[in-house]
């Protein structure tokens, strides 16, 4: 079949070119917004005087059927089509006749791609921000339940200070409010609709972009044809977001790799959420966690790869930017699933609160309390209270105990300065209540924080 645009061409094109050219096995993924876009087009192009009703009327109808084509599977996409603009617009004209070939006017596939690109990342920018929502509240859930379970605070991954696994749980919950706020920012700049601005100057028909704006949810129209063609400014800011997303998953799933180790033992991953080894019927691996932890690499990739692509363009469209979908339709698949599975994983999981209690026990996590209650109760300095804290170490590992196992009286053997009452201070629990600065980890702070997070989280849900 001849092509949409070969009035001028005398020979059919090159095979090899068609398939080089065509967008049509990935850009199918937008049939919906293209639909969309057009049956609003078509609206606007008759209230203006452009389409009679009849014509609407046949065009919109026409458009419906498609869609419950494409639905159904019955609807055949043709590499020969090149694009699903293309592909639609050819079998509305087979279906409706003359109408169809006036749908394309005042408008070029320029602003119609930008349109349906647009449309489909405004719709997964939603999406993926309610899946961040559901996992945000399931994580507090998880945190109100353990803000009294004490865990072995880490930095580089050694043990450092006493926590309860709440206060570590917000830690988590914090990034991925912040990849909701940098959604819903984008959402509110992205949301102009480029649908109008033509090939790359405007149309010579007087039009009304305000309207086919409002009608596909749109603030407003974008400012400037020109820019409306030639940015993808919208598609990039959504895989940095992915991206940001992906990094924080990351770093969960890393912990939660670590955790449900023999060494940790913090967390047992229900069998649904298990996978086996195909040689080693022991073993019950934590596959879900490892390619969360996996799967950045991928998000990474698309954003890196899309702003290639961009630099260096010159405006207005250029055939480059069809290289933009394929990388974002990935990486919006990857957030959406890997939102999903974790969430589900996080909630049926096992906490083995006495374990991580027990390995809290490790380390002399209490060691900064013992010198910060020599300085501050028994007028000792810092320098030597460091050393007696020393001291009192070196005596527990020769006991094969942690300080905070040690008995008052053996303690206050060490150095005649350490007054009655340090056995208080060693005790985990009380190390970790006693952490009670705004935004610490005592379960009363930690217990606020979840508070806070559940008024946004409500508040967002609500607003
Ligand atoms: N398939 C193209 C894309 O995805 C649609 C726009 C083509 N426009 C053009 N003038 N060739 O970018």
């Amino acid at each position: 079949m001849a092509k949409l645009w070969a009035g001028r061409f005398s020979k059919d094109s090159n095979k090899l070119l068609d398939e080089f050219n065509a967008s049509i096995m990935f850009d199918k993924e937008l049939w919906k917004q293209d639909i969309q876009g057009s049956k609003a087009h078509a609206q606007m192009l008759c209230s203006c005087g452009i389409l009679t009703e009849s014509e609407r009327d046949a065009i919109i109808k026409g458009l419906e059927e498609i869609a419950g084509e494409i639905e159904r599977g019955e609807f055949v996409f043709r590499l020969s089509d090149e694009d699903i603009h293309m592909s639609i617009e050819g079998a509305l004209t087979q279906k409706i006749g003359e109408a169809g070939k006036k749908l394309h006017t005042a408008r070029s596939r320029n602003d119609q791609v930008a349109l349906d690109f647009r449309l489909y990342t405004l719709k997964s920018n939603s999406q993926i921000r309610t899946l961040l929502l559901e996992l945000i509240d399931t994580l507090l859930s998880l945190a109100k339940e353990n803000t009294q379970t004490l865990l072995a605070g880490m930095t580089h991954l050694q043990h450092a200070q006493p926590i309860n696994l709440g206060f570590h749980l917000v830690a988590w919950v914090m990034g991925l409010k912040r990849d909701y706020e940098r959604m819903s920012e984008s959402y509110k700049r992205n949301n102009f609709s480029p649908l109008g601005s033509g090939a790359l100057a405007g149309v010579p028909y007087a039009t009304d972009r305000n309207m086919t704006a409002s009608s596909l949810g749109f603030f407003a129209p974008t400012l400037n044809a020109m820019d409306s063609v030639s940015e993808r400014d919208f598609a990039l800011d959504l895989l940095y977001e992915i991206s940001m997303i992906m990094m924080h998953i990351s770093r969960m799933a890393e912990e939660l790799v670590l955790w449900s180790s023999y060494e940790f033992g913090y967390i047992s991953f229900s069998d649904e959420y298990s996978t086996g080894s195909s040689i080693m019927p022991q073993k019950k691996n934590p596959d879900v966690a490892e390619l969360l932890r996996g799967k950045s690499g991928r998000a990474y990739g698309n954003l890196i790869a899309l702003l290639v692509v961009m630099k260096g363009l010159p405006l207005a469209y250029n055939k480059d930017t069809q290289e933009d979908k394929e990388g974002v339709f990935d990486s919006v698949k990857t957030a959406i699933i890997s939102l999903e599975i974790l969430n589900k994983a996080l909630q049926t999981l096992t906490i083995h609160s006495e374990r991580m209690e027990q390995m809290a026990k490790i380390g002399h996590l209490t060691a900064t309390d013992l010198a910060d209650f020599l300085v501050q109760k028994c007028n000792v300095p810092f320098r030597e209270a460091h050393h007696i804290t020393g001291q009192v170490v070196a005596y527990a590992e020769s006991k094969g105990v942690d300080i905070s196992e040690l008995e008052e009286s053996e303690i206050r053997e060490i150095d005649t300065r350490i007054k009655e009452g340090v056995k208080s201070v060693l005790d985990l629990r009380a190390s970790m209540n006693a952490r009670d600065s705004y935004g610490g980890t005592s379960s009363k702070q930690t217990q606020s924080q979840i508070n806070t997070l559940q008024a946004w989280l409500s508040e967002v849900r609500n607003g």
